[in-house]
């Protein structure tokens, strides 16, 4: 097997598609264009989406990527070997040009030749079928044909097998996982790629994508296949390399070992201090890939900068456990830059801001140790020495963003023991408030190409062309979009609130465009043609790809659509709100009425 490094693997990986006719597109912002339905890109087919259900894609058929990914379902795995928060994802993709087999084929050819897994080392997993969709015999055969001995070739329910959407509604489909044997013996007579004891390691998964599914969980079948394929790029190099755990690959051991030399302990001897080393390389990792984003996040108390602040203050939090300064994440965050910059252009230039962002969350996270220690001490004035209440924790870390630990290292110091079942019951129930919140607002979305979601784009294209008139700036910029079927959001920098009468003018910009009934023009063109046509939006400037252009009235964006046809459709517009977003950012919503 080729022991390959991160770039060489990314070189490897985009110049195989690129040869077979792929166009290599630049990655995509983690924060998701106009989809509602999730705060962060998670998967590399997710900018895709609207060229997956069918609108035509600038650069053609065939696409290769490298995208950057953030997850954090798993964030609790966060310390073990493989799971981490951020991720860069390889894939390619067929919007309805090639399917199974050469996909497949191509897939087996890369790890085999280019990578240099002996094929006796795949194993492969493929749907078994069920009342939806029948078991793919297809993919099992072009697996076998290839010469993968039948036995590596496992059928699994659709709990293993099956992959999206991204959102709660859009493309999905059966999937064919590819994965490593690691040669280790089976762990029982059911040991299947789906265990997780460690004999197979997954390194690919290529996804048919035939169905739609909608807002009622029904899927039907879409008029053009597509094929989405992941492979996850920390993952591939433990398994190439055969290393322990994504911390030894290149782009992690720089600062595991700074973390060593700062803390005096050394990874991998003992667990708390290997787990706070890993927590904290991981999450400051995702922290600068997020402010440094093209679509730049700020640490605030909702959404995208929630998450941010979590998990800035997590690793601070470990920075105690590990017995190192907060400084540590400062100085790491400086050394993934250094390490990414090249591949990421924008991470280099946010390099400045990287580190602003980072030192003011210290000190204010500092601020609020200190006043949730005071709070602290007043409560146990009223509570007698015996059981600290999990409800009063869980207050502790809403209200403070006091992590749970510290507040069980201190009920410990003074005498007390927590209620951590008191605790966990109580974050239980406000996730399950908000997750139903959640639900509630994110019902529906562009992902699901529904017609009010298209005209409130279309509006949304108007106002941040009315914003710019009517504010004389020419620096405002989109900031975030976050449409659902009932209005639209747009974020945008502005350093204070609009006035009622700058608002109305807005409106009636607005509503100028639509009363002027123009046709929503969508054209093709390079990014330079883009520029030169005072296009806004975000240019891609890696590959001088095409793009598609939008000119809606006076408005012109790069943008991958849908929208409405006539500016007409759109009815009456109307600010609803008009509020902070975070420091310098504006957030407006509006209606079509
Ligand atoms: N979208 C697929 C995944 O994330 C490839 O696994």
């Amino acid at each position: 097997m080729k022991k390959l490094n991160s770039d060489q693997l990314r070189k490897a990986y985009l110049d195989f598609f690129r040869e077979r006719g792929h166009a290599v597109i630049p990655t995509a912002s983690l924060v998701p264009e106009n989809d509602p339905t999730v705060l962060f890109t998670t998967a590399g087919m997710h900018p895709l989406v609207p060229y997956l259900l069918g609108e035509k894609h600038p650069a053609g058929k065939r696409l290769t990527d490298v995208q950057i990914c953030v997850r954090t379902g798993d964030i609790d795995e966060v310390g073990d070997a493989s799971h981490c928060t951020f991720f860069e994802m390889l894939g390619n993709w067929s919007l309805g040009d090639y399917f199974k087999r050469e996909s497949i084929s191509w897939s087996f050819e890369f790890l085999t030749e280019v990578l240099g897994i002996p094929k006796e080392r795949l194993a492969v997993s493929v749907f078994g079928g069920d009342e939806d969709c029948p078991r793919d015999d297809e993919s099992a055969e072009i697996w076998k044909s290839l010469g993968l001995p039948a036995e590596n070739v496992f059928f699994l329910p659709k709990k293993n097998n099956w992959w999206g959407p991204a959102g709660q509604t859009g493309p999905c489909g059966p999937d064919t996982e590819i994965f490593l044997d690691t040669g280790k013996p089976k762990c029982g007579e059911d040991c299947t790629p789906a265990c997780d004891c460690g004999k197979y390691l997954e390194i690919w998964n290529n996804v048919f994508m035939q169905y739609y599914k909608d807002a009622e969980g029904r899927l039907s079948p879409m008029e053009h296949r597509n094929v989405d394929t992941g492979m996850g790029l920390e993952r591939t190099l433990v398994t190439l390399n055969g290393y322990a755990s994504v911390y030894e690959t290149d782009v992690f051991d720089f600062a595991i070992k700074r973390l060593e030399e700062l803390s005096g302990k050394k990874h991998g001897e003992e667990e708390e201090s290997t787990v706070a080393m890993r927590i904290i390389a991981d999450h400051t990792r995702t922290a600068i890939f997020l402010i440094g984003d093209v679509k730049p996040v700020s640490p605030s108390n909702v959404d995208q900068g929630y998450v941010l602040r979590r998990l800035i203050r997590r690793a601070m939090r470990y920075c105690r456990v590990l017995g190192v300064e907060f400084e540590a994440i400062g100085e790491l965050a400086m050394m993934f830059v250094d390490k990414y910059g090249a591949v990421y252009p924008n991470l280099e230039e946010g390099r400045a801001r990287i580190a602003e962002e980072l030192e003011t969350e210290k000190n204010k996270f500092a601020k609020t140790i200190e006043q949730g220690l005071k709070e602290f001490d007043k409560i146990l004035t009223h509570i007698p020495v015996g059981t600290f209440p999990g409800k009063t924790a869980f207050r502790l870390y809403d209200t403070f963003g006091f992590p749970i630990e510290m507040t069980e290292e201190l009920a410990k110091e003074r005498g007390y023991v927590l209620d951590r079942a008191g605790y966990e019951k109580a974050f239980k129930e406000h996730q399950e408030k908000s997750k139903a919140g959640a639900e509630q607002k994110f019902k529906g979305g562009l992902a699901d190409g529904g017609e009010q979601t298209a005209r409130l784009h279309s509006a949304t294209h108007l106002l941040n062309y009315a914003l710019k008139k009517v504010l004389g700036d020419e620096s405002i910029s989109q900031r975030g979009s976050n449409i659902t079927p009932e209005r639209l959001r747009f974020d945008f920098n502005f350093p204070r609130p609009l006035t009622p009468e700058e608002i109305k003018a807005v409106e009636d910009v607005v509503n100028g465009e639509i009363a002027s009934a123009s046709p929503v023009v969508c054209e093709e063109m390079t990014v330079d043609e883009a520029k030169a046509q005072g296009a806004v939006g975000v240019f891609g400037d890696r590959y001088g790809d095409v793009v598609k252009v939008y000119t809606i009235g006076h408005s012109k964006e790069i943008c991958g659509g849908p929208h409405a046809a006539n500016t007409a459709e759109l009815g009456k517009f109307r600010i609803v709100k008009e509020q902070s977003s975070s420091a310098g950012v504006r957030r407006i919503k509006a209606v079509l009425e």
